[in-house]
C-alpha cells in the first residue's frame, strides 16, 4: 500500500499559453481531510479535474494509491492509459460539484442506483439496498422518491454525496458543495461532509466555509496563482498565516461572510415584517402540502 493515497508533485496544466498550475506539490494520506482555499482563478477546480481525470496535467505527475493517473509507466516512459484503464481509475474517485448535477428525470433513489448498476454491474436490489442506506446517512431516507426539482438545493447536493458514495470511492473530491446554496442550507450539507470524515473518507475540499475547515480539514492549503502558498494545520494557516496573500484572502473572505451575514439578517427582518401584514393564515402551508417543499425556488 502506498505512503499517501494522493501523491501530486511538480504538476503544471496550461489551456493554450495560459499556465494555469505551475507546479502543484501536494500529498493527501489515507483518511486526511485536506481544505483547499485560494481565490477564484487561482486553479483550484482545475486541479480537482486533473486527479479525477476531466482534464490531463500538461506537466508533473498525479498519483492515486501509488498508480500513476492517465499514464502508465514503462522502463521510465510515459504511455497514456487506454480508456477503460482511465474508466477504472476515475470510478475509485468521487466528486461533488458545485451545482448540483442531478439526473433531472431521476429520483433520487434513481439517482444513486445508476452508476452502480450500469458501471459496477451490481444487481438492481443491491444497489437499491445500498442507496437506502446511502440516502439514509444523508437524512433523505423520506425523500427517495422525490425528483430533484422537488428537493431543495441543499437535499439535491446530499443526494448528489450519496450517489458519489454509491461508487464506493476511496476518494472523494468537492467542489465548492455548498456556495451555490441559500444560507439556511449550508448546515445540512457541510454536516453529512463531517460525518463522512468522521468515518475515515479521505477528501479533497474547496471551500470558503472557514468554520468547516477549522473544525473538520487536518490540512489547510492555501492556493494562487496556480501555486500553493501556503498550507498546515487549520489554526496555523487560518489563524496565524505567515504570507501576506493568505493574509488579504481570509481578511476578503472574512468581510465577504460578515456582509452576507447582514445580508441575511436584514431579509429575515423583512420576512418577519411581511409576515405581519399577511392575513392571518397565508403564510402557513396549505393543507396537504409539504412544508419541505416551500423551501424550493
Ligand atoms: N477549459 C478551460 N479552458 C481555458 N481556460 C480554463 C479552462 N478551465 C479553467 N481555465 C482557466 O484556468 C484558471 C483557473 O480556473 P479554475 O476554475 O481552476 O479556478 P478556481 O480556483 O477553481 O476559481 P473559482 O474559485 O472561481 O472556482 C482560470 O483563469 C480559468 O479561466
Ligand atoms: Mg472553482
Amino acid at each position: 500500500m502506498a505512503d499517501h493515497l494522493v501523491e501530486a508533485v511538480n504538476v503544471t496544466k496550461a489551456f493554450g499559453h495560459h499556465e494555469v498550475l505551475k507546479g502543484i506539490d501536494l500529498t493527501v494520506d489515507r483518511g486526511e481531510v485536506v481544505c483547499l482555499l485560494g481565490p477564484s482563478g487561482s486553479g483550484k477546480t482545475t486541479f480537482l479535474r486533473l486527479i479525477n481525470q476531466m482534464e490531463t496535467l500538461t506537466g508533473g505527475r498525479i498519483r492515486v494509491d501509488g498508480e500513476l493517473i492517465g499514464f502508465k509507466e514503462v522502463k521510465g516512459r510515459l504511455h497514456v492509459r487506454r480508456d477503460a484503464d482511465i474508466a477504472r481509475q476515475r470510478a475509485r474517485i468521487g466528486m461533488v460539484f458545485q451545482r448540483f448535477n442531478l439526473f433531472p428525470h431521476k429520483t433520487a433513489l434513481q439517482n444513486v442506483i445508476e452508476a452502480p448498476i450500469t458501471v459496477r454491474r451490481k444487481s438492481r436490489a443491491a444497489a437499491t439496498a445500498q442507496a437506502r442506506t446511502l440516502l439514509e446517512t444523508v437524512g433523505l431516507a423520506d425523500r427517495a422518491d422525490y425528483y430533484p426539482a422537488q428537493l431543495s438545493g441543499g437535499q439535491q447536493q446530499r443526494v448528489a454525496i450519496a450517489r458519489a458514495l454509491a461508487m464506493e470511492p476511496e476518494l472523494m473530491l468537492f467542489d465548492e458543495p455548498t456556495s451555490a446554496l441559500d444560507p439556511e442550507l449550508v448546515g445540512e450539507v457541510l454536516t453529512a461532509m463531517r460525518d463522512l470524515a468522521a468515518h475515515g473518507m479521505t477528501m479533497i475540499v474547496v471551500t470558503h466555509e472557514m468554520t468547516f475547515a477549522r473544525e473538520v480539514a487536518d490540512r489547510v492549503v492555501f492556493m494562487d496563482d496556480g501555486v500553493v502558498v501556503e498550507a498546515g494545520a487549520p489554526d496555523e494557516v487560518l489563524l496565524h498565516p505567515q504570507e501576506e496573500r493568505t493574509r488579504t484572502f481570509l481578511r476578503r473572505v472574512r468581510q465577504d461572510a460578515e456582509q452576507e451575514l447582514e445580508a441575511a439578517r436584514a431579509l429575515e427582518t423583512l420576512e418577519e415584517l411581511g409576515e405581519l401584514s399577511d392575513p392571518p393564515g397565508a403564510s402557513g402551508p396549505e393543507p396537504g402540502e409539504d412544508p419541505e417543499r416551500r423551501r424550493v425556488h
